[in-house]
């Protein structure tokens, strides 16, 4: 078992497959031009299964593959499958747009949820934050989804003034459709240009729907990121995640793998630990990630607390969001 200080379980590994992508959301990416990691320093597959069997043989119960956009790595398909036989839940965040090229490969590692990045309804806007014309390839594939009754959740960063506005239609997808749509806070992370006034807080969220609808909090599992709720009459249920306004922290059970193997213990942690050099080195890496995991902060990677308004962004130590994978 994996524990930190806190007395916190570790067992939620989630591992991003590279920092490419097929879309150029401009609150992910670095502004400056940006260089993808060279595959000699990705892990590889083998390397991939090797680090998964040694988190799973100390505890780990999830894996969530995530990216930049993991479905653009070619072999995608063989680590699916790898993963897949490892006996854990597998999950996957995934822009969605490749969904239907490897739907095949997804059924068969078993995977029956899917997160899918979405920020907009509109594909005007999709494109203006994507820098691609893919709305309506993104919004099929949810429909492919949904046909082969693969649970689907939709992540949508809400930005002040951007998307702010498109929150009753995104509740208005739950009626008739069993998705659940999940309103996150726009977190900083390096090279972002993020600024508090673009939070939309989930407080904020919660007063929009309530200008039309009813809604009842629902459980929520005990180290959900998200808020749950339901409004009676509607398929599917929507949720929020707070990170910014109300963190959640005390429940973490997450580490992050990056795609060069560079173990964080926290989406805001400063320092990383190098799994995969030790691994090509053949040094024994368990010691090295209890280390890690010994050394999480207690809150934020300890980067920030208190008020979100006080945050000033150009001080995170941090990588930007499309190598750290959310
Ligand atoms: P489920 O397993 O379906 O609950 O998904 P998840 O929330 O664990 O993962 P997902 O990749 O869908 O992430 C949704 C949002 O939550 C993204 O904006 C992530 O950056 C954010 N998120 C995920 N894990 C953490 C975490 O440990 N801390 C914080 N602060 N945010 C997180
Ligand atoms: N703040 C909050 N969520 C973000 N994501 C990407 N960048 C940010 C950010 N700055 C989300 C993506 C994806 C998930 C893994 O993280 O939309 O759904
Ligand atoms: Fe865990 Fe860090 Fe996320 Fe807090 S910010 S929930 S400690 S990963």
């Amino acid at each position: 078992m994996i524990k930190d200080t806190f007395g916190r379980v570790h067992d939620y590994l989630r591992i991003s497959l590279t920092d490419n992508c097929n879309l150029r959301c401009f609150y992910c990416m670095p502004e400056e031009k940006y260089a993808f990691a060279p595959a000699s320093k990705l892990m590889q597959v083998d390397e991939i299964e090797t680090i998964a069997k040694l988190f799973v043989a100390n505890g780990v119960k999830k894996i969530r593959l995530t990216g930049g956009e993991p479905l653009v790595r070619k072999d995608a398909p063989k680590i699916i499958e790898s993963l897949g036989k490892l006996g854990v839940e597998l999950a996957i965040t995934t822009n969605g747009i490749r969904v239907h090229e490897m739907l095949d490969e997804l059924l068969g590692a078993n995977i029956r949820a899917i997160n899918i990045s979405l920020d907009t309804l509109q594909a005007d806007k999709f494109l203006k934050i994507t820098r691609r014309d893919l709305y309506h390839q993104v919004r099929s594939n949810i429909e492919l989804l949904l046909q082969h009754d693969i649970r689907v959740k939709i992540n949508v960063v809400v930005m002040k003034g951007l998307n702010d506005n498109e929150i009753l239609d995104f509740i208005a997808l739950t009626k008739h459709n069993n998705i659940e749509v999940r309103f996150i806070e726009f977190m900083p992370f390096s090279g972002n240009q993020w600024t508090s006034n673009q939070v939309f807080t989930s407080h904020e969220i919660l007063l929009e729907v309530a200008s039309a609808y009813d809604a009842i909090p629902l459980e929520s599992e005990p180290n959900d990121t998200s808020k749950r709720y339901m409004i009676p009459g509607h398929s599917g249920s929507f949720a929020v995640i707070s990170t910014m306004s109300a963190p959640f922290c005390e429940t973490c059970n997450r580490m992050r793998l990056t795609a060069d193997g560079k173990l964080k213990n926290c989406l805001f942690s400063k320092s990383e630990t190098d799994l995969l050099g030790a691994l090509r080195k053949g040094e024994a890496i368990l010691p090295l990630i209890e280390e890690t995991i010994l050394a999480k902060a207690k809150a934020l990677g300890g980067q920030f607390s208190g008020v979100f308004e006080n945050i000033d962004a150009s001080k995170l130590e941090n990588r930007s969001m499309i190598t750290i994978g959310g």
